[in-house]
């Protein structure tokens, strides 16, 4: 579809002034295929929306016209992974793998974005994927999406710096912000105002202002990429010790959130309407345009109620709430657009009835005023009920993963299909994107949705799938093998339309042990599995180890790898469930206290042999996510410890008691070796123990003991092993002997 120019004429709808510069386009070339520098030549057309064509250049070489620097990354993208066969992954760019002679186009092809957004990241992936990032990996990251045509990236990064200078502004001290601010792997919660206040130590100093500095380069290198960032506004959300020094000021208690007590919890509000909400809004907002330029960006993410009950539910209320949130946001912006996450719309439908929605939502005059992300569209869309969002500029968004769980699952026929009846059906969906939690794994679902985003007809799966396995495997005659292993994946485990299992799939074995509850579980956070393991993850696994052994080019193929280390780790995963049940099985038996321990072992077993597969690939290792955090502390130890502590919390018991135990678990070295074997190992001698003595099974005891476990480990410091040990493909077809 081309957009008509009148609706892009439409004012405020791309509410920013991207770039004209190509200078960012060509630096994007440089840093990811030096040995073409020369070789692209990128020029800016007159157009409507984002289009491009490509074509070959008369003196040699590729031609890009382009309407937009978006439109002209991903032409560079369609012609490097549609001509070049290669692409950028999360596990690594093979973009400098292109070939010295450039494939020619031939006939010139076009290439038309059908949204004029096309957004990426949940304010919740700034930690549980992001949250220790260095610059190297936002580099990488800015460069994956800018080819593949993002351009609506949200921008947190270093929130604090700016809220704690307005914060000092208006007369709280650094005691009073300090015992605000939540720790460094958890800042996103902060932000939603669900929590305030740190465990395992004060937020320091260094992480605000380097945080701040990392977060100049960001924007700066998103603008430069033709991408608007959304960046952050005064949300609110602020100490309690501000109610102290304005005792008239409109300020209420947020709501409890998710098992925290309640001083880390029941965040203070500001209600908008208060004048000194204004006075911080326009400070904020005017700082930050200092920082980063006023014309960098006119959109602001701004949640309030995210997992937050309002203060009051009528709708009166809600309607004023808004409206001078959003007076407040113009009067610091004339331009401000006002961007919210749609999750609470979903997660707690119950309070938000269509006459709140309506009230909330219509409480912002014009329909481009706001933009509002349908942030699980692929499972539980809400912009049907909500009538469109009352006429707002909304966003088809794909959620997909919680907490950065690693289970294989996805839905690509909703992924291609819903998008298109979606745009048909709503004029004011603006945009496709990604919200997932986490960033991990499963990376074809999330490729899928951004190439549904530059195609007016839905993508054909078949011949989608096996375009990306051929530049995924980048070897001359790619065996058939590793097409069949694909196809299978792509009909089972990535066409899961059980509705009660989708976002991604949890493995038991990351949960606290416990006799009951673990397996079958459905809906938020499920662990069945929908598939039947032994004609899905088996015969998927067999054909790809059948491709290496025809064409061992493919071992030297990263990305082949990590998917026949990630098919055997679900296989491992999903075996553990049968043991599971065989060991609860012994236990309801009634012993003896010998049979209930023999039943434990084959639980441990897997669990030693799963952490000795991940060791073998470096994108699952936990002493990454460690290293990462602690790099950033430089030579400073106490701090290094500090981040450590929050880098092993988040992982594990997610909060000073387990508030939210495992929500963001990993199948990752090291952890399932040490934490994860730890606790199985407890449980199994716990029930063995209680057998043999006769003693009741005690959840709360058992629960206890795990916490403390947890409390134990969290606050260790990583010293042994940090890098690959092992060779994958040999440990693979041992395992494959054993499991299969
Ligand atoms: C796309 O194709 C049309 C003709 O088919 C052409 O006029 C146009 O300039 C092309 N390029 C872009 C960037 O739209
Ligand atoms: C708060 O309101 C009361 C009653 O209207 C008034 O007497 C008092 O001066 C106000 N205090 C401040 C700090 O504005
Ligand atoms: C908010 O919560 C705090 C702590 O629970 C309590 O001390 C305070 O009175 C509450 N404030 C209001 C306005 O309810
Ligand atoms: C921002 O953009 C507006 C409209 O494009 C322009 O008038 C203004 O001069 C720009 N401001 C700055 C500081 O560049
Ligand atoms: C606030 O509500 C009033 C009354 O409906 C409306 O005229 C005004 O435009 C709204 N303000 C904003 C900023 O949306
Ligand atoms: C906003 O959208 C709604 C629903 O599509 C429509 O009824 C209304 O006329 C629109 N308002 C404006 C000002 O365009
Ligand atoms: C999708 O592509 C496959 C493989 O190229 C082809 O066999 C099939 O007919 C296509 N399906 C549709 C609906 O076009
Ligand atoms: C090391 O980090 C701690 C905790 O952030 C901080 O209090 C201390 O001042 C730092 N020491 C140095 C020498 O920077
Ligand atoms: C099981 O009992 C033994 C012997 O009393 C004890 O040492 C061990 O800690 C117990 N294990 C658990 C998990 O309770
Ligand atoms: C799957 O395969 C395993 C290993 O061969 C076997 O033990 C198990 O019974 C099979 N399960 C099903 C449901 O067929």
């Amino acid at each position: 579809m081309r957009l008509s120019p009148v609706l892009l004429a439409s004012g405020a709808l791309l509410a920013h002034a991207a770039t004209t510069s190509l200078d960012g386009i060509s630096a994007l070339v440089q840093r990811q295929i030096p040995q073409h520098a020369d070789s692209f030549t990128f020029s800016l057309i007159d157009g409507d929306g984002d289009s491009f064509e490509i074509s070959d250049a008369s003196g040699g070489g590729i031609s890009v016209q382009c309407t937009t620097v978006s439109a002209c990354a991903r032409g560079l993208y369609t012609y490097v992974t549609q001509y070049g066969g290669v692409d950028i992954w999360w596990t690594g760019s093979r973009l400098s793998q292109l070939s010295s002679t450039l494939p020619k186009v031939g006939t010139p092809v076009n290439g038309t974005a059908i949204v004029p957004y096309r957004y990426h990241f949940n304010t919740v992936t700034f930690d549980y994927t992001a949250a220790f990032w260095d610059w190297d990996q936002w580099e990488a990251e800015l460069d994956w999406l800018a080819l593949r045509g993002v351009n609506l990236p949200l921008a947190w990064v270093g929130y604090e710096y700016t809220l704690t200078e307005v914060l000092q502004e208006v007369g709280l001290t650094d005691e009073d912000i300090s015992s605000f601010l939540s720790g460094s792997a958890f800042q996103a919660w902060n932000r939603f105002g669900n929590i305030q206040g740190s465990w395992g130590g004060p937020l320091p100093t260094q992480w605000i202002d380097d945080q701040y500095a990392l977060q100049q380069q960001i924007v700066a290198r998103m603008y430069e990429l033709g991408m608007t960032p959304v960046l952050p506004a005064f949300t609110g959300f602020v100490p309690r010790a501000l109610a102290q020094v304005y005792p008239n000021a409109s300020i209420v208690n947020g709501s409890q959130w998710s098992g925290f007590p309640d001083d880390l919890t029941d965040v203070s509000f500001l209600e908008p309407w208060d004048s000194l909400f204004t006075t911080m809004q326009t400070s904020f907002i005017n700082k930050q345009q200092a920082a980063f330029g006023s014309n960098v960006t006119h959109i602001y993410t701004l949640d309030q109620y995210n997992e937050n009950d309002p203060y009051s539910g009528d709708t009166g209320y809600l309607a004023s709430i808004s409206n001078s949130t959003f007076t407040a946001l113009r009067a610091a912006d004339p331009e401000a657009v006002w961007m919210m996450q749609g999750w609470l719309f979903f997660s707690d439908e119950s309070f938000w009835t269509d006459d709140r929605v309506s009230a909330y939502l219509g409480g912002v005059s014009g329909n481009d005023s706001m933009i509002v992300l349908d942030l699980y569209s692929e499972a539980q869309p809400q912009w049907e009920r909500t009538n469109s969002y009352y006429g707002k500029q909304w966003v088809w968004c794909e959620l997909h993963d919680y907490g950065g769980n690693m289970g294989m699952e996805g839905n690509l026929p909703v992924l291609v299909a819903n998008p298109i009846s979606a745009l048909a059906a709503s004029p004011n969906m603006k945009g496709i994107g990604l919200t997932m939690e986490g960033q991990e794994g499963n990376e074809i679902v999330y490729d899928i949705l951004l190439d549904q985003a530059w195609s007016s007809t839905s993508i054909n799966i078949t011949s989608y799938v096996e375009a990306w396995v051929a530049r995924r495997y980048t070897v001359s005659s790619l065996p058939a093998a590793a097409q069949t292993a694909w196809s299978i994946f792509s009909t089972t485990v990535y066409s899961n339309s059980d509705s009660n299992t989708q976002a991604t799939i949890k493995s038991i074995l990351e949960l606290e042990p416990s006799t009951s509850g673990l397996t079958d579980r459905t809906g938020h956070h499920p662990t069945e599995i929908p598939y039947d393991t032994n004609t899905t993850i088996v015969p998927a696994l067999q054909n790809l180890v059948e491709a290496a052994s025809e064409n061992a080019a493919l071992l030297d193929v990263p990305e082949f790898i990590y998917d026949v280390v990630d098919t055997t780790r679900q296989l491992l995963a999903n075996r553990f469930i049968d043991a599971y049940n065989a060991l609860v099985s012994a236990y309801s038996a009634g012993g003896p206290a010998s049979a209930i321990a023999a039943a434990g072992q084959p639980l441990l077993t897997i669990l030693s042999d799963l952490d000795t597969l991940l060791w073998a690939n470096d994108n699952f290792l936990l002493p990454t996510w460690i290293s990462a955090a602690r790099s950033l502390a430089g030579s400073n130890t106490t701090y290094a410890s500090y981040l450590e502590y929050n880098a092993r919390n988040q992982i594990t018991l997610w909060g000073p008691d387990g508030e939210i135990n495992d929500y963001a678990s990993k199948q990752w070295a090291g952890l399932v070796g040490t934490y994860y074997y730890q606790r199985w190992e407890t449980f199994v001698g716990y029930l063995a123990n209680i057998t043999a003595s006769g003693e009741a099974y005690d959840s709360d005891a058992l629960s206890s003991q795990m916490l403390a476990i947890g409390e134990t480990w969290d606050a260790e410091t990583w010293n042994s092993e940090t890098d690959v040990t092992g060779d994958a493909m040999s440990i693979v077809a041992g395992l494959m002997q054993k499991y299969i």
